[in-house]
């Protein structure tokens, strides 16, 4: 089965209006011309701005976060419903900044997934391990069980939907990749943990790869035949480097 590569910027806690406007300029008009889907997730506050700067183009928008409540006394959080309102489709969730820094925890991620899904958001679960995990041997095991519990949640379909990312911690923001070898192998393994549930939902399913990717080392990540796409952070800033990580893009 052939899956469309999507390309995902997540800007995390980083953009201006002025500095977004110079980017949306630049990538925007240029974007009609590339093979793959594009899906950029920008911090709440510039989501409307982005919702229209990309009306009427094929960048698609997302968020970096979800509240796993429908509405209420969270001070400070933002609702599924909040997020299509101002037009986003797609939400990242469980990013591995969030499990680390703010406490969500896989019981956590299921229930904002959850809430996700209830609202029509499509979701890009994150999983990935740290390098002790890495170097205990565990990698897969970790995953799995990051990934099992958003599966027991909201089930394959839903899960195919939206899309997986691997990102291993390790190689986030660090400047280190994982080979396109380290990462085929976990997606192979994240991509055959969902075949046991749904073999349709297992083939449908995009598997993103997260950690330093950049314009030198997209395509050979690309190639492989289990990612089947990108999540990018630093090298999403820069619209040149973004678009050249999507037309590395040959599907
Ligand atoms: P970098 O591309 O900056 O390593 O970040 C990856 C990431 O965390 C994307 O979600």
């Amino acid at each position: 089965m052939t899956r469309k590569i999507l390309a995902a910027a997540n800007w995390k806690m980083n953009g201006s209006r002025t500095a977004n406007r110079a980017w949306t300029d630049s990538f925007v008009p240029r974007s009609a011309e590339l093979a793959c889907n594009i899906l950029v997730c920008a911090p709440s506050v510039y989501l409307s701005d982005l919702d229209r700067a990309f009306e009427g183009t094929k960048v698609m928008l997302g968020a970096q976060d979800v509240n796993e409540h429908a509405n209420g006394a969270y001070t400070g959080e933002t609702a599924a419903a909040m997020l299509k309102d101002v037009g986003c489709e797609w939400v990242i969730i469980g990013h591995s900044e969030r499990r680390t820094l703010y406490g969500d925890s896989n019981e956590r991620v299921a229930a904002k997934c959850r809430a996700a899904h209830e609202q029509g958001l499509r979701v890009v679960l994150c999983v990935g391990e740290t390098l002790q995990e890495r170097e205990a041997g565990t990698t897969i095991d970790v995953v799995t069980e990051q990934l099992q519990a958003a599966l027991n949640a909201i089930g394959p379909q839903a899960l195919a939907a939206g899309a997986l990312a691997y990102e291993p911690v390790w190689a986030i923001g660090t400047g280190k990749t994982a080979t396109p070898a380290q990462a085929q192998e976990v997606h192979a393994a994240l991509r055959d943990a969902v075949r046991a549930v749904d073999p349709e939902s297992a083939d449908a399913l995009r598997i993103l790869y997260g950690g330093s990717v950049k314009p030198a080392n997209a395509a050979e990540l690309f190639a492989m035949p289990d990612i089947d796409g990108a999540l990018v952070g630093g090298a999403a800033l820069k619209a040149e480097d973004f678009y050249s990580i999507c037309a590395s893009a040959q599907v």
